[in-house]
């Protein structure tokens, strides 16, 4: 899977996704990530990246050539499956469309800032907006780096037993339970007996009840969700 990233700050995006998961899924050769500097298209002598906004207002606007100027470049080179913008007012990141992402091959994302991009970028070539929460980032780089994270770690061969994603919290509508390492006792506290027993359909009982309690009180939203199948 090819991810393509254009940013005025590409600096802000490679330690993200030069450690751990990230690496790794690199490293096996599953996953590509190609930075673009918004920089490189824009004219003129201070390479102007950003301008006033029409009708006034505080906070500068990302132009429309040099963003045009790089997606067509990238378009020229591959298709892309999506076209994303990072913006608060996009469709919230989940668990869901994280999985759908993880089945594509080539992803375009813009990442925004200041104001936001001229609204005719979006219009014209944007095919996905993502929000990743109710908060205004400074820009969209670290809005891309959790998109690369949360999918890059979907895509089949990347995790290993370990890490299955299977077992992670939202994949089937319910947070996951919690989880102890050694040792069996901590200043008094200890690991429930049912997870030394060695007994697994005990374990993957416990696992599942816990489940669901934390799921009820934590979060009521995707418990209803579960109820209702
Ligand atoms: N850019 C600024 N805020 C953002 C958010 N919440 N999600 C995605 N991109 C953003």
């Amino acid at each position: 899977m090819r991810f393509d990233i254009i940013s005025v700050l590409p600096e802000l995006l490679e330690s993200p996704l030069n450690h751990s998961i990230m690496q790794r899924a690199k490293d096996k050769g599953l996953m590509e990530v190609f930075l673009h500097n918004l920089r490189d298209y824009a004219a003129g002598k201070h390479r102007q990246v950003d301008d006033y906004q029409f009708g006034g207002g505080a906070g500068m606007v990302m132009k429309p050539e040099p963003l045009a100027a790089c997606i067509e470049k990238c378009l020229s080179e591959r298709s892309y499956d999506a076209v994303i913008y990072t913006a608060p007012d996009g469709q919230r990141l989940d668990q869901s469309l994280c999985n759908q992402l993880s089945m594509k091959d080539n992803l375009l994302i813009i990442c925004g800032h200041y104001k936001g991009i001229d609204e005719r970028i979006r219009e014209k070539y944007v095919t996905l907006e993502i929000s990743i929460g109710d908060y205004v980032l400074s820009g969209g780089e670290l809005a891309a780096a959790v998109i690369v994270d949360s999918v890059g770690r979907l895509i089949p061969g990347v995790l290993n037993d370990e890490t299955s994603a299977l077992f992670d919290s939202f994949q089937d509508d319910l947070l996951a339970p919690p989880v102890y390492t050694r040792p069996a006792d901590w200043e008094g506290m200890s690991v429930p007996e049912v997870l030394l027993s060695g007994h697994e359909k005990n374990i993957s009982e416990w696992r599942h009840e816990q489940s669901l309690e934390r799921t009820r009180s934590r979060r009521p939203d995707l418990w209803e969700r579960y109820e209702k199948g």
